[in-house]
């Protein structure tokens, strides 16, 4: 069912500094960075020549990002994000094994405009998972 990685996100404590090491040292392909309200978060793309970086930075007062980099200060990865082709089949799939859908249960739209939903971390070997629609 799941398709290709379409990205790893990082959550980081200074997204600049963040950014300058992927494009300065690690000579990367570093996007602009993004405000994505809906999430509380602001995000940067990186492109590599297989999947992409997303750096996370928190965005307003209740970020679910803020708790995250409390408890990890240097940073750390938060979620790991599989396309899928249908997102409904996929969740409703999903729902059938156990498994448990975050917020509302219902597709928000994420930072490259298409349907995303994130899935519990207890239930996939603690680790956050997000799907998208691609
Ligand atoms: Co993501």
């Amino acid at each position: 069912m799941i398709g290709r990685l379409n990205h790893v996100a990082i959550a980081v404590p200074d997204l600049e500094a963040a950014a300058d090491q992927y494009r300065n040292a690690l000579g990367a392909k570093v996007g602009a960075p993004q405000d994505e309200p809906d999430h509380g978060v602001t995000v940067i793309f990186i492109e590599l020549p297989n999947t992409k970086i997303e750096l996370l930075y928190p965005l307003g007062e209740d970020s679910p990002i803020q708790g995250f980099l409390d408890k990890n200060p240097s940073g750390g990865i938060h979620h790991v994000c599989y396309e899928v082709e249908d997102i409904i089949a996929a969740r409703d799939k999903l729902k059938e094994s156990g498994a448990r859908v975050l917020g509302t249960g219902e597709p928000k739209i994420g930072a490259h405009g298409k349907p995303v939903l994130f899935l519990h971390p207890k239930d996939f070997q603690g680790t956050l998972v997000e799907l998208e629609q691609v």
